[in-house]
């Protein structure tokens, strides 16, 4: 199934880097970067936030779905997806063919340091105490992060460093995969 990887996901919680370790994979592959937070506003046409303010969660994880959907039959692209989209049960599981997946791992409280100069951007963490939520569901979501292909740490790192690690794991140490080109 691995053969031949036409498409490298990243998963994890809000702030774990996807966007900006997933940019630096995509240019290390020459492949596109698209993100999945970044599809859903141009579609919608309004913030993350706003689409949760005014329509709540469980539109927002629809439009999210189908998004997900699309982008995944892309070919040669690294995807950054949202922190809840693989959260929920099966999608790990269930990928198209040639998908490596990668769970970018995160504690909660680097993961709130991380967000913090966003404040707003992310609704789950906008109200109450940030620490608190990000430990609760960051511990509802890992044993579902957990089924991604490969996981790497990236407390205390460089997204440098982090994406660097990644483009080894999927170029070396699977012995058998190959990069479609
Ligand atoms: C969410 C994460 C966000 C965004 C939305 C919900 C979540 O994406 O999709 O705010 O449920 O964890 P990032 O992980 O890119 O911050």
């Amino acid at each position: 199934m691995l053969s031949h990887v036409r498409r490298v996901l990243l998963v994890g919680f809000m702030g774990s880097g996807k966007s900006t370790v997933g940019r630096l994979v995509a240019a290390g592959l020459s492949w596109r970067f698209l993100d999945f937070d970044d599809r859903i506003e141009e579609v919608e046409g309004r913030s993350v936030a706003e689409i949760f303010r005014t329509q709540g969660e469980r539109y927002f994880r629809r439009v999210e779905s189908e998004i997900a959907e699309d982008l995944l039959s892309e070919d040669h692209v690294v995807l950054g997806s949202g922190g809840g989209w693989a959260a929920a049960p099966g999608l790990l599981d269930a990928l198209p063919d040639g998908t490596v997946s990668v769970w970018l791992r995160v504690s909660a409280d680097e993961a709130v340091e991380r967000v913090r100069p966003q404040a707003g951007v992310r609704p789950l963490l906008a109200t109450g105490n940030p620490r608190s939520k990000a430990e609760a569901l960051l511990s509802e979501r890992a044993p579902r992060y957990g089924h991604a292909h490969l996981t790497v740490e990236t407390d205390g790192r460089t997204p440098e460093d982090v994406a660097a690690e990644i483009l080894a794991l999927i170029r070396r140490k699977r012995p058998g995969i190959e990069i479609a080109n």
